[in-house]
């Protein structure tokens, strides 16, 4: 019998907060398939990069790295600043690496540092290029210390027709000894029957 990915345990309730729809339903666990994952981040000093690997490793699926055209400064401050403005004006810059065909993915790991209390705007750019519908989305950030601030809550807003998974936020500078509580997440939010 031909395996379906499908949603477990839909919630009963909807997000209402202004910019969702009723579509942008909260998914408490998605049980899929290796090759129906696709783990997606942006990474400016490599801590998101180590959470998405990790993820990459527990779930079997395909890890795509969301890359702008143009890179952000190397120089910390002058990224912030940059950031700063970006982030404001939710500016979407074009991106250099482009998913070969999102269709054939289900559940979609979306990772991004805390940027200003947001997502980086390469995030936002990535997922304002694809269709998420029908799709589960699942955010995760690492973070300096505000966790997952508004990242998630602007995910959401960007796409309306995903149903999102639980969020889950680890902090920046203890994501490489965080390898437990990372597997307990993912283990919390998807079963990949292999
Ligand atoms: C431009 C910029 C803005 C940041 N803003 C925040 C913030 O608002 N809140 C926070 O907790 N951390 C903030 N940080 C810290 C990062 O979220 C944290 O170091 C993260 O783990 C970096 O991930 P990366 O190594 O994948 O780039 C910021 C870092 C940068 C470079």
């Amino acid at each position: 019998m031909k395996k379906r990915t499908m949603a477990m345990m839909m919630a009963a309730s909807f997000f209402g907060a202004a910019g969702c729809s009723a579509e942008n339903a909260k998914i408490q666990k998605v049980e899929t398939e290796p090759e129906k994952v696709l783990v997606a981040y942006y990474s400016w000093s490599g801590n998101t990069r180590f959470a998405a690997e990790q993820i990459q490793k527990l779930t079997g699926g395909t890890l795509f790295e969301i890359k702008p055209v143009q890179a952000y400064p190397a120089d910390y401050s002058a990224c912030v600043d940059q950031a700063k403005q970006e982030c404001r004006d939710e500016f979407k810059p074009e991106l250099a690496t482009k998913v070969d065909n999102l269709a054939k993915y289900d559940v979609i790991f979306v990772g991004t540092p805390n940027w200003w209390s947001t997502m980086a705007p390469p995030v936002r750019s990535f997922l304002s290029s694809y269709d998420f519908s029908g799709k589960t989305v699942i955010p995760f950030v690492t973070h300096g210390g505000g966790g997952m601030a508004g990242c998630e809550r602007d995910m959401r807003k960007i796409c309306p027709k995903a149903a999102f998974g639980k969020g889950g936020a680890f902090s920046g500078r203890g994501v490489r000894n965080a390898e437990e509580a990372l597997r307990k997440w993912v283990d919390e939010v998807v079963t990949v029957r292999k």
